[in-house]
């Protein structure tokens, strides 16, 4: 039998020299052809793994890993190295510090596009993959365009373990019926829905941007909901303006689904934010797909989705990846981890558990949940574009720059100031 062939070529952001396209599998192969390399068992010793993976469904996708790692590397001691705060908003400043201390971790948690090639692979500080993409085969295992993004001057960098998808809005499936209602696909729609859970005394929107992420997210898929992804995907090229009246817009939208959230948004992490929908509290909460994984963690069943507001047919797309940092101590250790966790065997263990689906094209068939199978199916069908907050989009200097405005927008809900504070950062980025 024949590998199928990469079906289509969707289009992503260009920016900054990144890849144009990402080219998505027609479907996950079935398990007898999946190519399996033979990994073999690293010499006796440790291997220090870092991340910001400590939530239920995040904690339990790495054990998955760390399991399938055991079983082969029998005499590696595992160092699990994580730092608590969704979207790495206090790892990457320990990263950073020991980066640049001369004490890397074996291998960390680093989203594919910019922040790891900004951040990590123009500064000098990783080992291209080549040979060990070779060796197992990944050349031809992840989407072209996912590899264009995690490579750089022809060299990949790192390995994907996923995609995620950023524009999701999750809701109490029981709360919208007991209300009679249905999940929002516009910006009107979520406002009326909004209202009608008002009225009931239930918090129309969980919101928890303890971390900044969480509303630079808000943002992110505000903008894509406003602008459409062709003019989305301009910010971050210079194509679209960042006065654009299409940005005024979109505040303006945010400003007012602010005032539909939970007053003590700012004392609450994504993952508490979770937990309104699941007791009632709150009737939706937009977040990345990892609050499948959350949901599922906290056998939380009853809940819905759909794409945010005016995002139907767009995925906003990011995915985790792990490389090879110069001066990594456990090398022959940290090889095999990239080697087992790139496969499609390592993936289908992942990802049902993270809430997020297989980057490697031969992966699929795992326990992935009517969620993430939908997931697999808009991947394969939709527009895909790059997310902000996780680091595909810009580089890490934009990506803070932006969070300082959207920080302060979230307080003084100033509208003006803030698109003119964006429109400075994209001129300090470079762009526009
Ligand atoms: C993202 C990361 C996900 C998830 C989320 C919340 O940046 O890519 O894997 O962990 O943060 O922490």
């Amino acid at each position: 039998m024949h590998l199928l062939s990469l079906s289509r070529l969707a289009s992503v952001v260009a920016a900054a020299g990144l890849a144009a396209s990402l080219t998505v599998p027609a479907a996950a192969q079935p398990a007898e052809q999946r190519t399996a390399a033979v990994i073999q068992p690293a010499p006796p010793g440790r291997l220090e793994i870092f991340s910001w993976w400590t939530t239920g469904g995040e904690a339990a996708g790495l054990n998955a890993l760390f399991d399938i790692y055991r079983a082969q590397n029998p005499g590696v001691e595992i160092v699990n190295a994580t730092v608590a705060g969704g979207a790495g908003s206090n790892a990457k400043a320990v990263l950073k510090t020991r980066m640049l201390g001369g004490d890397p971790p074996d291998s960390f948690q680093v989203h594919m596009g910019h922040e790891l090639i900004d951040t990590w692979v123009t500064t000098g500080y990783m080992e291209p993959l080549d040979s060990l993409y070779e060796e197992m085969g990944f050349n031809t295992a992840f989407p072209q365009g996912v590899l264009d993004i995690v490579s750089y001057q022809g060299h990949p960098y790192s390995v994907p373990v996923n995609i995620h998808r950023a524009n999701v809005l999750w809701y109490n499936q029981q709360v919208f019926a007991d209300a009679g209602l249905q999940a929002p696909r516009t910006f009107d729609e979520f406002f009326a829905v909004a209202d009608a859970l008002q009225a009931r005394g239930i918090t129309p929107l969980a919101l928890g941007d303890k971390d900044t992420f969480e509303s630079v997210q808000l943002l992110e898929t505000t903008l894509l909901g406003t602008l459409g992804p062709e003019a989305y995907k301009g910010l971050w090229t210079g194509e679209t303006s960042w006065s654009d009246p299409g940005v005024t817009q979109a505040l303006a939208t945010m400003k007012r689904m602010l005032s539909y959230t939970n007053a003590d948004h700012a004392g609450v992490t994504w993952d508490q934010a979770d937990d309104l929908v699941i007791s009632g509290k709150a009737g939706m909460t937009i977040m990345g797909d990892w609050t499948d994984g959350d949901f599922t963690a906290k056998h939380f069943t009853s809940y819905g989705y759909v794409p945010t507001p005016g995002t139907t047919g767009v995925y906003d797309a990011l995915a985790d990846t792990f490389g090879l940092p110069k001066g990594a101590k456990d090398r022959p250790q940290v090889l095999n981890w990239l080697r087992t966790i790139g496969t499609a065997e390592a993936q289908d263990a992942f990802n049902p558990l993270k809430g997020a689906i297989p980057a490697n094209i031969n992966a699929g068939s795992g326990q992935y949940d009517p969620y993430l199978q939908s997931a697999m199916a808009d991947w394969r069908s939709n527009t895909i574009v790059p997310s902000l907050a996780h680091g595909a989009a810009a580089s890490e200097g934009w990506l803070t720059s932006i969070s300082d405005a959207v920080t302060v927008f979230v307080t003084r809900q100033d509208v003006a100031a803030t698109q003119q504070a964006l429109v400075q950062s994209a001129i300090d980025a470079g762009v526009g």
